[in-house]
């Protein structure tokens, strides 16, 4: 079984796993960064949303085997405390019910803002559009994307 050596949120993490293991499988269940959720396993949800050198990827849809030496950031090493724009942002709009979409939807808009600080609404929809949220909390996600970027 191959061996990987991957940089995530700047340290090195060691998995002896198939090639093609999905890098959500590896996060969670090899290295217990649960943070990371697993909602459909086909790309459809944006729960397992990470970032691959700052831009935000589906990461039950990247093999471990395409990560090489790039830079994955998870929830968990989004900040160490919590302090990062977004995440104070969702704090202040009390964006979560169940919680479960949340991280993915961070990542998503951690990797948003990454690209373009300013994005319109447009911008933001589209790059929100495949990340769902079965509790509807869509309208606090908004404001605190908002709130994010007036930062
Ligand atoms: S678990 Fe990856 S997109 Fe749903
Ligand atoms: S807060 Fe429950 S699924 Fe989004």
């Amino acid at each position: 079984m191959p061996s990987y050596n991957l940089n995530i949120n700047n340290k090195t993490y060691k998995a002896d796993v198939d090639a093609d293991t999905p890098l959500l499988w590896v996060l969670r269940d090899i290295l217990d960064l649960t943070g990371t959720k697993f909602g459909c396993g086909v790309g459809s949800c944006g729960a397992c949303t990470i970032l691959f050198n700052g831009k935000s990827v589906r990461s039950c849809q990247l093999q471990v085997q395409a990560v090489g030496e790039a830079k994955i950031t998870t929830i968990e090493g989004l900040s160490e405390d919590g302090s990062h724009p977004v995440q104070k942002a969702w704090e202040k709009a009390g964006v979560p019910q169940c919680g479960y979409c949340q991280s993915g939807q961070i990542m998503t808009v951690a990797g948003l803002l990454n690209t373009n600080k300013h994005p319109t609404e447009e911008q933001i929809s589209t790059a929100m559009a495949g990340n769902l949220c079965r509790c509807g909390t869509y309208h606090r996600i908004k404001e605190a994307i908002l709130e994010a970027i007036a930062k």
